[in-house]
């Protein structure tokens, strides 16, 4: 049985499961190399033979227990039809969605994401047998947030406004998204994914009235629906920054893992969490960029809080950031294979 895998079998563990989020990146030399050879980052992600390289690289590299396939959130937005690119130091711009006749011409096109499915072949086949490959989506709150505002944005307000003062519209959105977000984790499971997570980034600036209806009640859809069709395909959610919501949300998502962001107390964790599912995290990522002792300083705190006898696996708090030097990387993948316990 693959390290991560057994951690949602509650089997004991000689030492805790690891992966990063983004650890496919810019950090990377390798990463960059391809990627400079490329248009443009949609079609990295519309490659199969470059998503399934970069995707393979961290893990020749570093060794981690899982890979995660590249690809981005926003493919579901473009899949249905919204005007998305990516901009060089911009990010994503998307032409918005703001009306129900807009929203009348969006149409789910899973044929588009083909390449993505075809990328998991192509890494599952390349992949060593005790590596586990991880399929995502972004939850349908942060899809909503880059489809009606457009771009990237601080507290995402004016989204919050829309679904206040146009509900029927915004709820119509999130309806559509659930669907899609179900479709593409169907898919991806189909082509080789063996765990899925579901990746809610902008869970943190709701109140928690709008974090049970734009948060948890999707999410619930979307796991149920998961769990009906594959019940042994375990699906992580991260809804990020959710501070103590946390709980609540794994308690009705019926979630088998939950990923913490950096801000949450290992003792909330692990008196809250980590009795109801897998816990995952939760190293600062500005941490792992600037300060190589005090990541492992860190990385041994979190193990020996969260990694005694409930399961947990080793990741961040959020993705790594473009400029950590890889041997800070190295010093803490080295670290987190030799912390047998
Ligand atoms: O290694 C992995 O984690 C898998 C690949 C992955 C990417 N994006 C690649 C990527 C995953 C899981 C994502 C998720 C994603 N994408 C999220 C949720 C996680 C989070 O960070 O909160 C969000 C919000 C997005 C949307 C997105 N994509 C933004 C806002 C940006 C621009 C920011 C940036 O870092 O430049 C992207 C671009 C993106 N997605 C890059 C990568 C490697 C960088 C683009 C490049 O290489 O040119």
């Amino acid at each position: 049985m693959k390290p991560l895998l057994k951690a949602f079998r509650k089997e004991k563990m000689s030492r805790p499961p690891f992966w990063f989020m983004r650890q496919a990146g810019r950090y990377l030399p390798e990463y960059r190399e391809i990627r400079s050879k490329t248009a443009n980052f949609l079609e990295m992600c519309y490659t199969p033979s470059k998503a399934s390289e970069v995707t393979l690289q961290p893990i020749r590299r570093f060794g981690m227990d899982a890979a995660i396939i590249f690809s981005d959130i926003l493919v579901i937005p473009d899949a249905l039809g919204v005007d998305v690119r990516f901009e060089e130091k911009k990010g994503p711009i998307l032409v918005p969605v703001q009306t129900e006749t807009e929203l009348d011409k969006l149409a789910y096109n899973a044929g588009k994401l083909a390449p993505v499915y075809e990328a998991l072949r192509a890494t599952k086949a390349a992949l060593p047998v005790e590596t586990t490959l991880i399929g995502f989506a972004g939850s349908p709150w942060t899809l909503a947030c880059y489809t009606v505002q457009g771009k990237s944005d601080k507290d995402f307000h004016a989204v919050r406004m829309v679904a206040i003062k146009n509900k029927p519209f915004f709820s119509r959105l999130i309806a559509l998204l659930t669907q899609s977000v179900i479709d593409h984790c169907k898919e991806q499971i189909n082509a080789g994914a063996e765990v899925i997570q579901l990746f809610d980034s902008w869970s943190g600036v709701l109140s928690e009235q709008e974090f049970d209806e734009w948060v948890i009640e999707p999410t619930q859809k979307i796991v149920a629906a998961l769990k009906k069709a594959y019940p042994q395909i375990p699906v992580i959610g991260f809804p990020r920054q959710a501070g103590t919501k946390y709980r609540n949300y794994v308690l009705k998502t019926k979630v088998d893992g939950v990923s913490i962001d950096s801000s949450v107390s290992l003792e909330y964790a692990a008196k809250e969490l980590s009795g109801l599912c897998v816990v995952q995290g939760n190293l600062d990522p500005v941490i792992l960029a600037e300060d190589k002792e005090a990541t492992l300083k860190q990385a041994q705190k979190i193990v020996s809080i969260l990694g005694g006898n409930n399961p947990f696996i080793f990741n961040l708090g959020h993705g790594i950031l473009p400029h950590t030097p890889t041997e800070h990387m190295q010093t803490l993948c080295d670290y987190l294979k030799n912390s047998a316990k």
